[in-house]
């Protein structure tokens, strides 16, 4: 049985992940999540658990740069592979404090890989996996009018957020790791996630929750940035071949061939709801707002056989109906300081 340490399991791809391989038994894994349940971790994404795996899961509440917590884990699971998912994950907030990116998803990324290092034994790494959970945002921005070229691993990385820069240092600590140690380190760089348990600040939640209240749905500048959209169980599907074929020190792309404007994916959202576009309201833009990005997956397709199997009219459909029929939870994780840093943003352009 492997034992993996999965680091932000509580968040919205890794409680999907978490529950995606238990569900899994042939995947045969005890799973160890870490996670320091900030605004965006919430344990009743992982509800259940406990009860239906009592020998497959086990929770810890903890910070991945408190060394001590993450040693502890160490010696008492034995983990064979590190799931990094931790991170402060959300753009805008990230423009507002970029400092708490930096601790959280470099810092805390270091004191990861430093106890992977210091656990297993070099005799041992063969078998060992540290795979960090990265972004296509790190490669910057794509022109509009090129749908010919997308983002692939040999795409230089040039990150414009301060969340996307510490994304891009992470992989480079990772990277070197392996380049020199020969740390079995692996990088995936994926594209936009949907799917349920996302918490609301990003895009589709933030649209349906709004819509459903028929609140005005902001849209940044003029709404045509390009994002690429993965179903969450197809990113959990990919990780899972990289964890457990992919070549040690290699990174791989993540992506849906789904390029979208974001005007146009809320329109869809407000048609699936019934909603009307009058709802669509555009705000101050995002200070740097990439213009568009699109994942080349070809590598990841041809060397592990990988392929998403998710229609997206059919998930995204699915995903409107499961916040239709979660609104309790979309209430429950909304907090006072989820509305006050939502004002600011949307209702005062970006201004104390
Ligand atoms: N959401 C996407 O579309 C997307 C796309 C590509 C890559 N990613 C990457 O996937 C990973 C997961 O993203 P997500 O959307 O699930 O994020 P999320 O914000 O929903 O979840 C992050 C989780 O990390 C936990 N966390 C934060 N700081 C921590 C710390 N110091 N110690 C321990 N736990 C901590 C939070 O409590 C939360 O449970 C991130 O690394 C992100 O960069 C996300």
């Amino acid at each position: 049985m492997h034992t993996i340490l999965v680091t932000g399991g509580a968040g919205f791809i890794g409680s999907n992940f978490v529950r995606w391989a238990l569900g899994r038994p042939e995947a045969n894994c005890k799973l160890v999540v870490l996670d320091k349940l900030t605004y965006a971790g919430n344990l009743e994404n992982l509800a259940g658990l406990e009860e239906t795996y009592p020998d497959h899961y086990f929770f810890v509440r903890g910070d991945i740069c408190d060394g001590d917590t993450v040693a502890e884990l160490f010696e008492k699971h034995a983990p064979n592979a590190v799931l990094n998912f931790a991170a402060e994950s959300h753009v805008d907030r990230s423009i507002l404090d970029p400092m708490e990116f930096v601790r959280t998803n470099v810092l805390g990324t270091a004191t990861l890989l430093a106890a992977a290092r210091r656990h297993w034994p070099e005799e041992s790494w063969d078998r060992a996996r540290f795979l960090q959970i990265s972004t296509d945002e790190v490669y910057g921005s794509l022109p509009e009018d090129r749908p010919d070229i997308k983002f692939t691993e040999d795409t230089p990385l040039a990150p414009h957020s301060p969340y996307s820069a510490s994304k891009a240092s992470a992989d480079l600590l990772t990277q070197a790791y392996h380049d020199t140690y020969g740390f079995p380190t692996l990088i995936t760089r994926c594209s936009n996630n949907y799917g349920p348990y996302q918490f609301p600040e990003k895009l589709i939640p933030l649209v349906i929750r709004n819509a459903m209240n028929d609140e005005s749905v902001p849209v940044y500048g003029d709404g045509k940035n390009v994002r690429d959209w993965l179903y969450v169980s197809d990113h959990c599907t990919a990780l899972w071949d990289v964890l457990s074929t992919g070549e040690p020190g290699s990174v791989y792309n993540i992506g849906g061939d789904r390029e979208l404007r974001n005007i146009d994916l809320i329109r869809m959202l407000l048609d699936i709801l019934d909603k009307p576009h009058s709802l669509i309201e555009f705000v101050n833009d995002r200070p740097g707002h990439d213009r568009r990005y699109a994942i080349d997956a070809g590598k990841l397709k041809s060397e592990l056989g990988w392929e998403p199997s998710s229609d997206f009219r059919e998930k995204l459909a699915e995903t409107v109906n499961w916040y239709r029929e979660h609104t309790e939870w979309l209430e429950r994780v909304i907090s006072g300081e989820y509305l006050a840093t939502y004002d600011r943003i949307y209702r005062r352009g970006w201004k104390e």
